[in-house]
């Protein structure tokens, strides 16, 4: 007999969406295409030899134990490191001690933790926008609500914020939590202001809803000053702060961790037990020796070498080669750079054209949970080889202005009847 497998599928997993986005980033790997899609950090950037010293040692000192099942917590050295530089860390500046800390695999498990451990279906949540897509995946799988809260120079719209909540209340519904990249933000490449984030700690004071604090970027800072993450202000526990190895690192360990209270932390490490027991031991005892032999700091100074003069060539090559009228984001840190373009374009109906040309981007729309924003697109400016980063930008530079000939031709000459 056949298995009727629809009919088996709680009705959660039939909510589950391959992201359209995901899929079309498959075609980015046509050769010759010049992906400014994919959010990827430069191999580059990945410290192999280190990391070979690192399995060395573990090899002659504790192979036994990294091959071993780990406590759900983490291993304690490792959390014991994190905790240190977190308190003395500039980008930190977090007061925790090692039983604060939880090792997750990669900070989109806390997404995941977070969303299995607060939300209900029908429950709603903030999240500033655009917005990280895997977070959006993560909270949308556990049939909550979201509610989108625009962004500006700041960071966050803070008016907007708090009528939207007013809004919310009036209606009976209460939101369980903010989500919020604050530094050098995925996908705009902004950066929340020190008076906002305090705002934003106070507003979610005063409304009674957490913050969740997404934070794999800050680290990876190109110039100014680091502003401190809002977790550092939370003397009452109201702040779930995420951060990972991934983008200091390498995205393949899957390590990421979480700085929250007690009773937080209960629920994320029962939560965890039932999705994988522990997070990799080997992988663990990597990231420990990586940073007790005091590689991490010297190695972040040359990921953010190699990443400021890649901005600086994207930079440089928008301004020689996109049309006026086209805005773009000038982040000081991270991996993205936003772009808006004139209200004429769709960047969706773009997409082809662009992959056409062999270069791609992703659609701004779809960090928008709502839908709209149909005039925008991400660029990643992490991952590109130097001499392509200005080859492509050129590409889609071509594209865009094809896009708004294209566009004015059919404002000027509009079709008969109309
Ligand atoms: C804002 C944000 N949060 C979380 C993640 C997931 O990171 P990880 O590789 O640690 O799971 C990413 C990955 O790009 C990200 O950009």
């Amino acid at each position: 007999m056949v298995v009727n497998i629809d009919r088996l599928f709680s009705k959660r997993a039939t909510r589950f969406r391959s992201s359209e986005i995901r899929e079309l980033l498959k075609l980015t790997q046509i050769p010759g295409m010049i992906s400014f899609a994919g959010g990827l950090p430069n191999p580059l950037a990945f410290p192999v030899d280190i990391i070979h010293e690192c399995i060395e040692k573990i090899f002659k000192e504790n192979i036994e134990q990294a091959l071993q099942y780990g406590t759900t917590e983490g291993l304690t050295s490792l959390r014991g490191v994190l905790a240190e530089r977190m308190k003395k860390n500039p980008h930190h500046h977090i007061n925790c001690e090692l039983h604060d800390i939880l090792i997750t695999s990669g900070a989109q498990q806390a997404l995941s933790l977070a969303a299995i451990c607060f939300l209900d279906p029908g429950d709603t949540y903030l999240t500033s926008v655009p917005a990280y897509l895997g977070a959006v995946q993560a909270f949308h799988a556990l049939e909550a609500n979201c509610e989108s809260i625009p962004m500006n120079d700041e960071g966050i719209d803070t008016d907007s914020l708090r009528r939207n909540i007013g809004r919310l209340n009036r209606t009976g519904i209460i939101p369980k939590f903010i989500y919020t990249v604050p530094t050098f933000q995925n996908p705009s490449g902004e950066t929340m202001s020190l008076s906002h984030r305090k705002e934003l700690l106070d507003i979610a004071s005063e409304y009674d809803f957490l913050i969740i604090e997404d934070d794999p970027y800050s680290e990876l800072i190109f110039e100014g000053d680091a502003i401190p993450p809002i977790k550092s202000f939370d003397t009452k526990g109201r702040v779930i702060y995420i951060s990972t190895f991934s983008k200091i690192l390498a995205p393949g360990l899957r390590l990421g961790w979480v700085v929250a209270s007690k009773e937080i932390l209960d629920k994320f490490i029962q939560a965890k037990q039932a999705s994988d027991l522990c997070t990799n031991g080997f992988s663990q005892y990597i990231a420990y020796e990586y940073i007790n032999g005091g590689y991490l700091d010297k190695h972040v100074e040359q990921i953010k070498k190699l990443y400021k003069r890649k901005r600086d060539l994207m930079l440089k090559s928008l301004k020689e080669y996109f049309p006026s009228g086209v805005k773009w984001t000038m982040p000081k840190g991270g991996m993205f750079i936003w772009i808006t373009l004139p209200k004429s374009i769709d960047t969706r109906l773009m997409f082809q054209k662009a992959l056409a040309k062999k270069v791609a981007y992703v659609v701004g729309e779809a960090f928008f949970p709502e839908g709209g924003n149909y005039n925008s697109m991400r660029l990643n400016f992490s991952y590109s080889e130097d001499g392509l980063i200005k080859e492509g930008i050129k590409r889609l530079a071509e594209v865009i202005k094809d896009e708004l000939a294209t566009a004015y031709q059919q404002d000027t000459f509009p079709p008969d009847g109309v």
